[in-house]
């Protein structure tokens, strides 16, 4: 399937030595030295309390280094789809099967006709929770985590390390002994809006075909996906359907999100994230891992790349890496364009080996540095998210540092939907089911530089999960 591999990684300079490792892994939670700055005003979040922020210093990475935590191959345990007017349905309708995509066709194509589904809502948690209650409904099961949250915050929190323009704020809230996480809707929102607004600004400029516009650059990305993808697998998809694929109506409203357990050291998490499709049909037995494809695109790399063509590449790599490995999408598949949306060629990666890509190329970032990173982040919330409240989670670009404070004193925002909320208060699943978080799996997988499941290794000096 592969046609073209970008940029020839191994002839690149050779990684730095990596800084002595001066520090331990898990920084004490600190309160701020420093006078408290003016905070932002939480609007949607009223009883806004003076806690000062504690906080998650970055840097040193060398302390992320070394040592490793144990993580868990993610397990689906349920899933839910939205349909073609974004409506929930919990079954399996919205899986796509990849078969792949005809190169040479124009991602600029139907553009004027494409259905762009953006929440105009905060969507909370409300899906994942939904789900897991008719899953313990149906299971008589309660589903226990130390986390849960969407796999976008994960994605967030794993490749802040090596992303120094990464922002994000989130809240988070303890209820039953778990954290649940979401994003701040609205401040993401007023964002978008002003990215929205920085690229309009000026007056109407004439198209200009050496730079397309931010909105037809996004539409690549779906239109990739419709080029790509097939309602059902190729073997049960007539000739026709699959050579009309280019003149398809382009719509995200439609989605299949995959739910699992995993675990990062000693915090265990419940993940919901989209997954694009199937490169082949989901395997009967659960303990098989799901051959789930991530879809992506990116400019293809000049004939003769230069170190920052293959820098500015392998950056990109990181969140396909990191987004994919979270849900346990064992297949990256690449669609390289032209600057103006021609789609040239595709190549397939297995999320498992791009570390180790990317650590014989530029060595710009570190697979187990985001591992370690994201179970010490997480630890550092366990001890810092404990009592009743919600707490707002936020890093600034350049920051450096993440700060945890309290934003209200009692309950849990809007985190938690009334449907859950009911759910658990009436007593399910609430029981005393013995430790809370550490699942028997876990338990038995940890421990420095173990192989946890399924070939998933981290050693102290590799960063390669091989
Ligand atoms: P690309 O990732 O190929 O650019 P995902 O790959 O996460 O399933 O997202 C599918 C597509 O949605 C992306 O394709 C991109 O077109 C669009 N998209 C996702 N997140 C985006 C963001 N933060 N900003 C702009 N477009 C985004
Ligand atoms: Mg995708």
């Amino acid at each position: 399937m592969s046609q073209k591999r970008p940029g020839a990684a191994s002839s690149l300079p050779p990684r730095p030595p990596a800084p002595p490792d001066t520090s331990s892994i898990h920084p004490t939670p600190e309160r701020d030295p420093t006078p408290p700055r003016k905070r932002r005003r939480v609007d949607h979040m009223p009883f806004l309390a003076s806690s000062d922020p504690i906080r998650f210093p970055i840097q040193p990475l060398s302390r992320f280094q070394g040592a490793s935590a144990s993580i868990k191959r993610p397990r689906e345990i349920a899933y839910f789809s939205y349909d073609e007017n974004h409506e929930y349905r919990e079954d399996d309708s919205g899986i796509s099967y990849y078969c792949p995509p005809q190169i040479g066709a124009n991602l600029c194509d139907g553009f004027d006709t494409f259905r762009h589904y953006e929440d105009k809502e905060d969507p909370h948690l409300n899906s994942l929770l939904r789900t897991l209650v008719s899953q313990e409904k149906r299971t008589g099961e309660r589903v226990q985590a130390d986390f849960v949250t969407w796999r976008g915050m994960m994605t967030k929190i794993m490749t802040a390390p090596f992303d120094m323009f990464a922002a994000f704020d989130m809240f988070a809230t303890l209820h039953d002994g778990t954290i649940y996480i979401e994003e701040d809707f609205e401040t993401r929102a007023a964002e978008r809006a002003a990215e929205s607004a920085a690229n309009s600004r000026g007056p109407p400029r004439p198209p200009n075909r050496h730079q397309p516009d931010h909105k037809m650059m996004t539409y690549w990305g779906y239109k990739f996906e419709t080029l790509s993808m097939l309602p059902d697998t190729p073997e049960n998809t007539s000739q026709d359907f699959i050579a009309n694929r280019p003149k398809a109506p382009v719509s995200n409203h439609a989605q299949h999100c995959s739910i699992v357990r995993t675990a990062f050291g000693s915090s265990s998490l419940i993940l919901g994230g989209e997954v694009d499709g199937l490169s082949d049909p989901k395997p009967s037995n659960p303990d098989l891992p799901i051959p789930w494809v991530e879809l992506k695109t990116a400019e293809e790399l000049p004939l003769r790349p230069q170190h920052r063509d293959i820098l500015k590449y392998e950056r990109k790599l990181l969140k396909f890496w990191a987004q994919s490995f979270l849900l346990g999408v064992p297949k990256v598949i690449v669609g390289f364009r032209s600057k103006q949306g021609v789609l040239r060629s595709i190549d397939v990666y297995e999320t498992g080996k791009i570390p180790g890509m990317v650590r014989r190329g530029t060595a710009c970032w570190d697979g187990n540095v985001c591992i370690n990173f994201a179970a010490g982040f997480l630890q550092f919330l366990k001890d810092t998210v404990k009592g009743e409240g919600v707490y707002k989670i936020t890093l600034r670009k350049k920051g450096g540092v993440v700060e945890v404070c309290k934003v209200q004193e009692k309950g849990t925002g809007d985190i938690l939907c009334s449907e859950f909320l009911e759910w658990r208060g009436k007593g399910n699943g609430t029981g005393d089911d013995g430790e809370v978080g550490v699942d028997d799996t876990q338990r038995e997988n940890e421990g420095e530089g173990k192989v946890v499941d399924d070939g998933i290794r981290v050693t102290q000096h590799q960063a390669v999960l091989s």
